[in-house]
Order: C-alpha cells, then sequence, then structure tokens
C-alpha cells in the first residue's frame, strides 16, 4: 500500500547494509497487516554512526534494527538499555519513544529460542545439557538465551580458549569451559548442540566441528545459527547421521518480531508462506 504523510519510519543500519533481508521481511509484514509504515535499508559508515544514530530521532524514526558493525557502538550510545541487552553486550533493536530516548533491546537470543520453541523437530532440546561451539557475539546471545530458558548446563567449546572463559565469566556457573576440538566425554548425555561459528558459512578447517558429532546422543537435536547455506556443512552431517536438525533461518525471522511490534504496533507472525518467500530471496528452497 502506499504511504500517507502519517507513516511510521524504521529501518536497518549496516555496512554494508544491501545483503539484509531485512527489508524484505518487514515489507512483507507490512504488506500483510496493510500498515501504513516503511522500513528502509540505511547503509551507515561506521565513521557516522553516532550522527546517523541522533538523525533517526530528529527525523522521528520509530526506530530501527542495527547490525554488523555496529551492535557495540549502539549499544554504547543508547539513553536505555533492556536487561537481555545488558546481558549480550549487544544492541540489534533500537526503540525510539514519543520522548526522543532510545532504547536499545537485543533479540538475538529470543529469535534463537523462538526458532527451536516453535520447531516440533526441536522438543526436550532445552531439558539438558547443551554443547555451544564458538563464543563470538552470536555465541552471547545463544547463550544467554539457552540460561533464561532454563537449560541446566552450558558447555562452551572455542578455538580460543580466552573467549569461552571470558563468556564463562560473564554467565556463572551454569557454563562450563570444554576444550576445542570437544572432548567426546564431554558430549555424551548432550540435549542440543549448537554451531555458532563462522565455520556454518564453509571454509576453514571444519574437522573440530564434524568431529562432535559422532560423539552426541541419537536423540540430540543439532541446530546452526548460519543459514546461507540453509543447510550447512554441520547440519548435513548431522541429519546423516539421523539427528534431528533446525536451521537458522527462523532465528533471523524470529528476531525481527519485537522490533516490528514496538515500531508499528502489530506482533507479527513468522508463517510459512513468509518464511517461503525469504528462502527465494536466498535462492534456497525448504526441501
Ligand atoms: P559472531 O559475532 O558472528 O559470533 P565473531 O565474534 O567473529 O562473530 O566470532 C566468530 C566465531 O567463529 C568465534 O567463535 C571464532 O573462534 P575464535 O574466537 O577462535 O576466533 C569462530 N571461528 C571462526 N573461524 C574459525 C575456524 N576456522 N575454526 C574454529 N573456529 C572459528
Amino acid at each position: 500500500m502506499g504511504l500517507t504523510g502519517a507513516a511510521r519510519l524504521a529501518g536497518v543500519m549496516g555496512w554494508p547494509v544491501a545483503h539484509s533481508l531485512s527489508p524484505r521481511l518487514h515489507g512483507l509484514w507490512l504488506d500483510r497487516y496493510g500498515i501504513d509504515g516503511a522500513y528502509v535499508p540505511l547503509a551507515v559508515h561506521p565513521d557516522r554512526f553516532a550522527e546517523a544514530f541522533r538523525g533517526l530521532v530528529a527525523l522521528g524514526f520509530r526506530g530501527a534494527n542495527v547490525t554488523i558493525p555496529h551492535k557495540e557502538q549502539a549499544f554504547a550510545l543508547c539513553d536505555r538499555l533492556t536487561g537481555r541487552a545488558r546481558a549480550i553486550g549487544a544492541v540489534n533493536t533500537l526503540v525510539i519513544g514519543e520522548d526522543g530516548l532510545v532504547t536499545g533491546d537485543n533479540t538475538d537470543a529470543f529469535g534463537f529460542i523462538e526458532n527451536l520453541r516453535t520447531d516440533a523437530q526441536a522438543t526436550g532440546a532445552f531439558e539438558g545439557p547443551a554443547l555451544v561451539l564458538g563464543a563470538g557475539g552470536a555465541s552471547r546471545a545463544v547463550v544467554h538465551g539457552l540460561l533464561a530458558e532454563g537449560v541446566p548446563e552450558v558447555r562452551l567449546a572455542n578455538r580460543t580458549r580466552a573467549r569461552s572463559e571470558t563468556l564463562a565469566e560473564v554467565f556463572g556457573q551454569c557454563v562450563r569451559v570444554v576444550d576445542w576440538p570437544v572432548p567426546h566425554a564431554a558430549c555424551a548425555d548432550v540435549r542440543l548442540a549448537v554451531n555458532t561459528t563462522s565455520l556454518g558459512l564453509g571454509g576453514g578447517d571444519m574437522a573440530p566441528l564434524l568431529d562432535v558429532l559422532p560423539a552426541l546422543p541419537a536423540e540430540a537435536l543439532v541446530t546452526d545459527i548460519v543459514y546461507k547455506p540453509r543447510i550447512t556443512p554441520f547440519l548435513l552431517a548431522a541429519r546423516a547421521r539421523g539427528h534431528r536438525i533446525v536451521d537458522g533461518l527462523g532465528m533471523l525471522l524470529h528476531q525481527a518480531r519485537p522490533g516490528f511490534e514496538a515500531w508499528f504496533g502489530t506482533a507479527p507472525e513468522v508463517t510459512a508462506d513468509i518464511r517461503a518467500a525469504i528462502l527465494s530471496d536466498l535462492g534456497e528452497t525448504s526441501a
């Protein structure tokens, strides 16, 4: 539908931003719910982020998503932070109030958990120890989400051990650092294995990742936060071994829900046709 002068505005700030799927996703929802609003890509150079951040407020935007490389700068600039943004140490969603104050939220943990909660494949995945591979920014959101969901223990393995130790210090005793490559004994009773390393994208030495699979119990669920390729080499190998798998696209779709609701006033749903439309943008099918 066309915009009126009263249209609500939001967007995504990134550098680069051209690859972002968010404008398409929010655009599909705006059409679906017949909302007088727009969500636009905002290519913002890191040197001009603070300026752009204040510009959004001056322009009357309802808010924005923030993506690479701006998540930490956004964290520092917000007037208020939600508890989960504080815990994760980064911001991916800005909500601008009528008073012009900016609240920084982080919806990545929410997206990760909702993706599993809404997938029948994932039944029981939170009811035992989880193995998280990788200790970067994405891992921090995943660990926060798992602990908030009541997972009793998170075993954290990362090539650079110091990074997993830092996360364990931040999150406390339910997080246990394990070696990389992961000792098989640390996999024995795992209910959920999550790859948050960029090895999902392909390239790099995949062996330490793939070596986890034979040590997992048959009923363990395996997931990856990378969604392009939709079925990563890790998921492909897990599926070949008979594991239930959940791909990472749902995390992207679900993390967008809280922002859309805050800016446009309607709680959007992740439906099969929305997922199919985004998959087709990625050049993927759901097979
Ligand atoms: P993100 O915010 O997406 O998590 P990041 O902070 O750059 O990105 O983290 C990337 C993760 O992938 C890290 O856990 C990184 O391990 P290191 O901390 O040792 O760098 C992991 N990673 C990247 N390339 C890897 C490789 N070839 N082998 C193992 N781990 C790798």
